[in-house]
């Protein structure tokens, strides 16, 4: 099973080497496309691209999504635009996914957009910096607003004259909420019940190679809280700070799961298998003998990294979940049965998988900085784990940890653990978050400075990096290996959710939490994007222009 460029590229299944126009998306959390050929290229051409220099954007505090040189956005959709006679976008837009319908048009098909989280003074009008107990003061209507907003949004969306639109009331337009029923894909219930009521917390994700989306919830216990257990094993609640737990019956055991969704039918499973944690992506690779080996960090302080192997083709649900040991290059085994440690605490897999953060923990898995997104670099196969930060150890800037397995093997069980690059004022970033190839294998990178950290000189160790941003490290090139910022967010907001369309030619992102510290709806601290009511609102763009269109050939080198 060892790794090489081009089995990669033909695990995707979706177009050889040699074709001009590449195929849509590739395996992974973000979006990573295939090379083109070279043939056809000049040796000019070539060496034109190969001297591309980009010219970096200063970092700035300004409340707008600023670009670099070469590079033009338009809004595709935002915040309570109608994506069908009944249904609304919803709110803090993160993970973004296209899948074209013709596979042969690029520029028509379905995204994906997930809705992370709500604010309430925007959603719901319930003020949490008055109020502290929403179970005194928020009603079953502001929880019944909150919950619709979450979710995510699928809609039918096409490249018209270089500007991308919604196709509204297109019958593919759809909301996934915390009150969509979605199925347990596992044998035993779960609380109970093998159908669940929604999905929320849903922060980046992934592509399966049967073209579905992969949804991961992250921050749950945010909305139903969490439950605790002591040295005895004896279990209490802990209040969630949306306080939804106050109006609904659903216990917090049936969120914190990967959720895949059906883009043409909006059908929806929860992957017991993968375990509960705060899932922050998923990032799959299909081996030649169509088992899938599924990777996903916990984006918590101190928590770990995972990795799933199949035991059967295209199957989440047989297989083995591991947690990693990056000190000793061990994925040690989550199963139940062949673990006495576990047997001993846990009656059996599916608590396991319930209490996994637990049950790594026992098994000695080492704890990381806040590990979040996940990409496989489409021209080394090394596995890149971006960690945010660990304010409490110190580490303000965090880092990408590389993952190489044994012999290029994903299903390997072994690996070796480095740091790819630290964040930092050296570097010039600071808490990385999403990542993307794009076709070429350049990398892109996006930053998230907590609101309650950023341009506060209090915190001077942020301060050089001012608003969030979007990087790209290119391959090729003079800038090669340096971290060159090409986009900076509006005042307190968040670029997430980037992917690249099928032909490379669009660069799809959202713009997640603008006016987040916004306190006086009157007196909003961002006005982004800008749209005459002057309420922030999240929003997904499409970014354009010359550079995304020549960083893309620069693959033309190396092919
Ligand atoms: Fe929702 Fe880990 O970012
Ligand atoms: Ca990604
Ligand atoms: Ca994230
Ligand atoms: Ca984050």
């Amino acid at each position: 099973m060892e790794y090489s460029r081009r089995k990669f590229i033909s695990f995707l299944g979706k177009a050889s080497l040699g074709a001009m126009v590449m195929p849509p998306f590739l395996i992974s959390c973000g979006s990573t496309t295939t090379p083109i050929d070279t043939k056809n290229t000049s040796k000019e051409v070539l060496e034109r691209l190969r001297r591309l220099t980009l010219e970096a954007l200063p970092a700035s505090d300004k409340d707008d999504l600023l670009l670099t040189k070469g590079l033009d956005y338009h809004t595709i959709i935002k915040w309570q635009d109608p994506i069908s006679d009944k249904d609304t976008f919803g709110f803090n837009n993160d993970f973004t996914c296209f899948i074209p319908l013709d596979k042969n048009n690029p520029k028509d098909g379905l995204l994906w957009v997930n809705h992370e989280s709500i604010n309430p003074l925007y959603v719901s009008g319930y003020n949490h910096r008055k109020y502290k107990n929403p179970e005194l003061n928020k009603t079953k209507e502001q929880v019944d607003k909150e919950m619709y907003d979450v979710g995510g949004s699928i809609v039918r969306i096409k490249e018209v004259n270089g500007r991308w639109k919604v196709v509204e009331n297109d019958p593919y337009n759809r909301r996934i909420t915390a009150k969509t029923p979605i199925e347990l894909n596992w044998d035993s219930p779960i609380k109970g019940k093998t159908t669940v009521i929604g999905t929320h917390s849903n922060c980046s994700g992934g592509i399966t190679p049967w073209n579905t989306f992969l949804t991961c919830e992250e921050n749950y216990h945010d909305y139903y809280g969490e439950t605790e257990y002591d040295g005895n094993n004896v279990a209490t609640h802990k209040k969630s700070w949306h306080g939804w737990e106050h109006f609904n019956n659903y216990p917090t055991e049936h969120y914190g799961w990967v959720v895949e969704i059906d883009p043409k039918s909006g059908k929806a499973q929860k992957h017991v298998a993968l375990g509960r944690f705060a899932h922050e992506c998923c990032t799959l690779y299909e081996l030649d003998d169509k088992r899938v080996v599924a990777y996903s960090g916990d984006d918590k302080n101190d928590e770990y990294l995972y990795k799933f192997i199949s035991s059967k083709p295209g199957s989440l649900k047989d297989g083995t979940l591991y947690v990693a040991d990056t000190i000793n290059g061990k994925w040690l085994s989550l199963d139940w049965e062949t673990q006495p440690i576990l047997k001993q605490k846990f009656k059996d897999q599916t608590e396991v998988l319930i209490r996994v953060r637990e049950a790594a923990e026992l098994l000695g898995a080492t704890e990381l900085n806040r590990p979040e997104d996940i990409e496989i670099d489409p021209i080394t196969g090394h596995i890149l784990v971006t960690l945010t930060n660990n304010k409490p150890k110190g580490d303000y800037h965090g880092s990408i940890l590389k993952i190489e397995e044994t012999n290029g093997a994903f299903d390997a069980l072994t690996f070796k653990a480095s740091t790819y690059i630290a964040g930092g004022e050296e570097n010039g970033f600071s808490c990385p978050d999403n990542l993307a190839f794009d076709l070429a294998g350049n990398l892109w990178m996006t930053s998230d400075i907590s609101g309650s950290s950023m341009n506060r000189p209090d915190k001077p160790y942020y301060m050089p990096f001012k608003n969030n941003s979007l990087f790209v490290i290119p391959r090729y090139g003079e800038d090669a290996g340096k971290v060159i910022r090409v986009a900076s967010a509006p005042r307190d907001a968040e670029l997430t959710g980037p992917w690249f369309s099928p032909d490379g030619k669009t660069l799809f992102l959202s713009v997640q939490h603008p006016g987040e510290r916004t306190t006086d709806l009157n007196n909003p601290t961002s006005k982004w994007p800008f749209d005459g009511d002057n309420i922030p609102k999240p929003a997904v763009v499409a970014i354009t222009g010359d550079l995304i269109e020549k960083m893309n050939k620069l693959n033309l080198i190396e092919s």
